[in-house]
């Protein structure tokens, strides 16, 4: 839909010209009218990013909508980014960058993954999409914190733009200072009510970052909580600075000095649910996914939204939850991906890795298990 104009478009009229449109609406606001019936209360909302975009949905397209709108602004051609193998961030690049016509670089660390899984689909299409991927043995820290020095070897010419992993820059995060705007526009027309606290998963921190940059400028007091997704995801101290750098970006001081504490969105990053570690399912985060699945028929994923609804599940049952709505973010993709797949990969079935290369194979080998769960 070429003629859909973010809120934030209205009212900062700038931020149209970084921006590259890809998002198809805005994402729905939905009230999980039966889920909150089953915990005896009726204010449970659900702002749905499922389907964000055509390519693939999720919360990364609203990042790319200003990476991307700023690589093409320098004219460049090819993108190096990074993270985990089957990482969210870098199929949604492959896909809307080669719907431009640039190329992609991807390097990726390995992790555990299932064959048949998100993961491995997200990898097995970012291939198809033509990117050039090394798998790299760095942790996954290091490619957040440090890419650039990963991606040392790739000539730089001035067409290549870097982009960090999750798509977590301060441009990346103005996305999601745009969905605060989004919200607030769905809020003044009376199609969901003023939350008192939102869930988000973290992994970056762009998602949270942007959120809180964007309810900043607008001078919302929401109660923000994100949920740390594993150990070696952004803290708090991270996304606050973040944040602060995004409203930069947008032209606003951070923290804004003439507006009273209490006009602003306040944050919180909790480090309890996250179990083992990244991509390993906790027994909460399983329950929580189930339970989306049987009263609302809406599908998260294990590996950041199921645990994300766990804590917003255990929050709400306290008496601190029950001060106000609460509003679920669902930050994942629901495009089935495996249609941008080769007829001939896509038929392998659920345990296979079908269309990879033997090199990226072998060098994965141990860390692929069989689907289960
Ligand atoms: C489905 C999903 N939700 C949430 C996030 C977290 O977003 P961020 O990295 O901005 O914290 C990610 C990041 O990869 C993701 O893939």
């Amino acid at each position: 839909m070429r003629d859909f104009v973010p809120a934030i478009c209205r009212d900062l009229p700038r931020v149209s010209e970084l921006r590259l449109p890809l998002l198809s609406g805005e994402t729905p606001v939905i009230h999980l009218s039966r889920l909150a019936s089953r915990l005896g209360r009726s204010d449970l909302w659900l702002k749905n990013d499922a389907a964000t975009g055509k390519l693939c949905g999720g919360g990364k397209v609203r990042k790319l909508e200003f990476l991307l709108g700023a690589a093409r602004s320098r004219q460049a051609s090819e993108i190096v980014t990074f993270g985990g193998v089957g990482s969210n961030h870098a199929v949604a690049t492959c896909l809307y960058a080669r719907s431009i016509g640039m190329n992609v670089r991807l390097f990726l660390s390995p992790h555990p993954l299932s064959a048949g899984g998100i993961a491995m689909t997200n990898l097995q299409v970012s291939h198809a999409c033509g990117a050039r991927i090394s798998i790299v043995t760095y942790p996954h820290r290091v490619l957040r914190e440090r890419g650039w020095q990963v991606a040392g070897r790739v000539r730089r010419d001035g067409t290549t733009v870097s982009i960090p992993s999750g798509g977590s820059s301060p441009v990346g995060c103005i996305g999601y200072a745009a969905a605060a705007f989004e919200l607030c526009a769905q809020i003044a027309r009376g199609q969901v009510p003023r939350p008192a606290t939102i869930f988000v998963p973290v992994g970056s921190g762009g998602v949270l970052a942007g959120l809180h940059a964007g309810f900043a400028i607008l001078e919302s007091p929401i109660e923000l909580v994100g949920v740390r997704i594993a150990r070696t995801c952004a803290t708090a101290r991270v996304v606050a600075n973040l944040s602060a750098r995004t409203m930069r970006a947008l032209g606003f001081t951070a923290p804004p000095a003439s507006v009273h504490p209490r006009a602003l969105p306040t944050m919180r990053v909790m480090s309890g649910f996250y179990g083992v570690g990244y991509a390993r399912p906790t027994p909460a985060s399983r329950h929580a996914v189930q339970l989306l699945e049987e009263t609302e028929g809406i599908q998260l994923e294990n590996t950041y939204t199921g645990k994300a609804m766990a804590a917003a599940l255990e929050y709400q049952g306290r008496k601190r939850g029950r001060r106000g709505p609460i509003l679920f973010w669902n930050t994942a993709n629901g495009v089935d991906l495996r249609r941008h797949l080769p007829i001939s990969d896509s038929e392998h079935g659920d345990h296979d890795c079908g269309g990879l290369p033997p090199r990226i194979r072998s060098r994965l080998r141990r860390w692929i298990h069989p689907l289960h769960g």
